[in-house]
């Protein structure tokens, strides 16, 4: 067996604090709260033992990283330990000073994330007066600074067919990398399923569009796809492989293989408080679990592809299936992935419900 590579980035989720209430957040259902939040000296320890364990990147999110009045300090923190430090936010807090001071600390990239391109509707998806104005001005103000700054457009049914706006809004921005991805179900987004769930000819037209824009923009922009499972024939690489790329702590010190990681009931994590990042990165069960490819079943477990995907999403197959450890239905290949797309034809055909609201306190009721 080979050895143990070391992960590339950490994934540092700050808070579950944010003004914003997007109804396809990737936060899980039962949001943490600001009491249970690692400490300034918490987090300066774990970007130090990320440092060491050989990770070279570092995402602040949340939530909304810009909430915790110490992020110059950690972001600095970072910086001296050598990572690249990126910054993951909806922009709707991010004015000159915090810019000014994240950018002093060391700041390297930002991410500002768009729920569509006019202030009307993307402050309705975002539950938020006022904040695509916010956006705007916090994405020219990251390139008036100089830092790189990628765009990311968060797509679905209802703003699909703005997507060419959607691009022509980035570029306008002064965005070097434009993310474009569909929706990933898990936790809010699935319990938003109905309403998010794009036709399949919609998704069609969105990759054309892509496909178009790739060209024109060649040597301008660059343009990251990431497509909805539910119509693709083989599953993604999520998380490039469980434990594989990346570790993600939660706001109050978990160490999960992903973001989504706790929506698997059964698998308990272990906290940052307790054990250093290099231990739990070597021996945490919860990562060890489907690390790699001796826990796959048929057909993962003789695909030529099971190196390529790793078995696709775990938090799907048990969204989906009630098993972590089952093909996910995303493949073509599974026994269960007719009737994803089925469900995906269904839900998209029907008229969308209104969308449930991210919120402390957790869904009203989930959506199967
Ligand atoms: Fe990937 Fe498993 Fe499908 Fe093969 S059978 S393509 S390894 S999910
Ligand atoms: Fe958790 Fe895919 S979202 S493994």
């Amino acid at each position: 067996m080979s050895a143990l590579a070391a992960p590339y980035a950490l994934l540092a989720e700050l808070t579950h604090r944010c003004p914003l209430q997007c109804p396809y957040c990737s936060n899980p259902l039962a949001l943490e709260g600001a009491s249970a939040e690692l400490t300034t000296a918490a987090w300066c320890r774990v970007i130090g033992e990320a440092a060491d364990l050989g990770v070279l990147q570092i995402h602040f999110s949340g939530g909304e990283p810009t909430v915790r009045r110490d992020l110059p300090i950690l972001v600095a923190e970072a910086s001296k330990a050598g990572l690249y430090g990126n910054l993951i936010t909806s922009g709707v807090l991010l004015d000159a000073a915090r810019l000014a001071a994240l950018v002093e600390a060391g700041l390297e990239h930002v991410q500002i994330s768009f729920q569509g391109s006019d202030a009307g509707f993307g402050d309705h998806v975002g539950g938020f007066a006022g904040g695509h104005a916010k956006k705007l001005e916090a994405a020219r103000l990251v390139c008036q600074a100089g830092l790189p700054l990628t765009v990311n457009l968060v797509v679905h049914r209802q703003n699909l067919d703005h997507l060419d706006a959607m691009l022509a809004m980035a570029v306008e921005l002064g965005a070097r990398r434009v993310e474009v991805a569909h929706v990933q179900y898990h936790g809010w987004a699935l319990v938003n399923r109905p309403a998010l769930m794009p036709t399949r000819s919609q998704l069609d037209r969105a990759t054309a569009t892509v496909e178009e824009a790739r060209v024109r923009l060649k040597g301008t922009v660059t343009i990251d796809y990431v497509v909805p499972d539910y119509y693709a024939r083989r599953p993604k690489a999520c998380m490039g492989g469980w434990a594989r790329q990346f570790i993600n702590i939660s706001p109050s010190g978990l160490a999960l293989p992903c973001h989504a990681a706790e929506s698997i009931a059964g698998l308990t994590f272990d906290s940052v408080r307790d054990r250093s990042l290099a231990d739990i990165w070597r021996h945490s069960k919860a990562f060890e679990l489907f690390r790699g490819i001796a826990w796959m079943p048929e057909p993962c477990a003789s695909c030529e592809r099971r190196e390529i995907d790793w078995g696709g999403c775990r938090c799907q197959a048990f969204a989906l299936l009630g098993e972590a450890g089952a093909t996910d239905p995303a493949c073509a290949l599974s026994p269960h992935h007719a009737r994803l797309v089925s469900t995906a034809e269904r839900e998209s055909a029907a008229a969308p419900p209104a969308f449930v609201y991210r919120r402390i306190g957790g869904a009203p009721s989930a959506a199967g």
